[in-house]
């Protein structure tokens, strides 16, 4: 018998990418095409809490569950929060995120978990408590993380974010669909982070320039993206990657999948995440999105996913998530 779900979507990084990093605002924003979907089953008498990671065919028990498990941490943390031993559960997770890809999947797993066990034990968990029981198992396995994930993915709204500070959640006054090509190159985001910082350190007042552009579009895009007028955010994620270009975090493919993205009449498009390989996104229309899913794949995507951003309402999300 089932006795709870929960669903969670990934994430990606809209604007503000590297600056962020020197103190300058940064938006990501949830994308419910891809996400994580956790399932409840009663079990055997006397069976403990048996968890099923179906992408990775590897099941185990709570109690004998794997050294530094991340599915195993999530679910002793809601247990704990919950007020809960190990029932005779059985606790299946799916996910359809990419993992290692910049698209939130680790918050992601952890909160559908937590919203599984909650919706099992008949308990709320309001987003605020979601998000920072997700951002403790992202600390242990992620060390410093910023916390724009697990607000993101906990609050399913986007989040503006100051290094620093708090991440502010903040409503869609009108969804908006974005195309993201992932452009098959492995990226690690230390690696640009820290060419980044070598170029500021050699030419502090060019790149500070940079950075305090890019903090001027972050707040144009909030604003844009509050008051319902999404299609100002298109010249804005080209005037972004620009900067991230002047930045030396682009390299030829993603330049290439930005120009193909716009060629086919994407509203605008950037690099998203660390750059030099990793994802890219373009502000589409219901109309445009085929053909720019087509080019990007054309231009060498390995993966393209469409997806709405801002349309609530749907599927068990919001099943703990009151006022709405
Ligand atoms: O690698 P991602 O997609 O999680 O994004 C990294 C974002 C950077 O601003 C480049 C680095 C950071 O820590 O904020």
């Amino acid at each position: 018998m089932i006795l709870g779900a929960g669903q969670a979507p990934g994430k990606v990084i809209l604007f503000g990418e590297h600056a962020v990093v020197y103190g300058r605002p940064a938006l990501a924003v949830p994308i419910s095409q891809v996400a994580a979907n956790a399932q409840v089953e009663s079990g055997a008498p006397g069976s403990g809490l048996i968890i099923e990671a179906i992408d990775l065919a590897h099941c185990f028990t709570l109690a004998q569950a794997p050294d530094g498990d991340p599915l195993a941490a999530a679910v002793h943390l809601a247990l704990a929060h919950l007020g809960l031993e190990a029932p005779d559960w059985r606790l299946t997770v799916h996910s359809t995120i990419p993992i290692a890809s910049g698209l939130g999947s680790g918050a992601a797993v952890s909160a559908a978990i937590m919203r599984a066990l909650a919706h099992a034990a008949g308990q709320e968990l309001l987003p605020e408590t979601l998000s920072a029981l997700v951002y403790e198992v992202e600390v242990l396995y992620h060390g410093t993380p910023s916390g724009v994930d697990n607000t993101v993915i906990a609050h399913g709204r986007p989040v503006y974010f100051v290094r620093g500070h708090a991440p502010q959640v903040f409503p869609i006054g009108r969804p908006f669909r974005l195309a993201i090509a992932d452009s098959g190159i492995g990226s690690l985001t230390k690696v640009t982070v820290g060419d980044v910082r070598l170029g500021w350190q050699r030419s502090p007042e060019r790149f500070e320039k940079l950075f305090d552009d890019i903090g001027q579009i972050v707040e144009a895009a909030r604003a844009a993206i509050a008051s319902g007028e999404p299609d100002r955010l298109g010249p804005l994620m080209d005037a972004n990657h620009e900067l991230l270009v002047e930045m030396g975090v682009s390299c030829p493919q993603l330049d290439r999948l930005v120009a193909a993205a716009r060629s086919a009449g994407a509203g605008g498009a950037k690099l998203s995440g660390g750059g030099r390989g990793g994802n890219m996104i373009a502000l589409v229309s219901a109309e445009t999105a085929g053909p720019v899913a087509e080019a990007l794949r054309e231009a060498g995507a390995v993966r393209v996913i469409v997806t709405p951003v801002g349309e609530y309402g749907r599927g068990p999300t919001l099943i703990h998530q009151p006022g709405r």
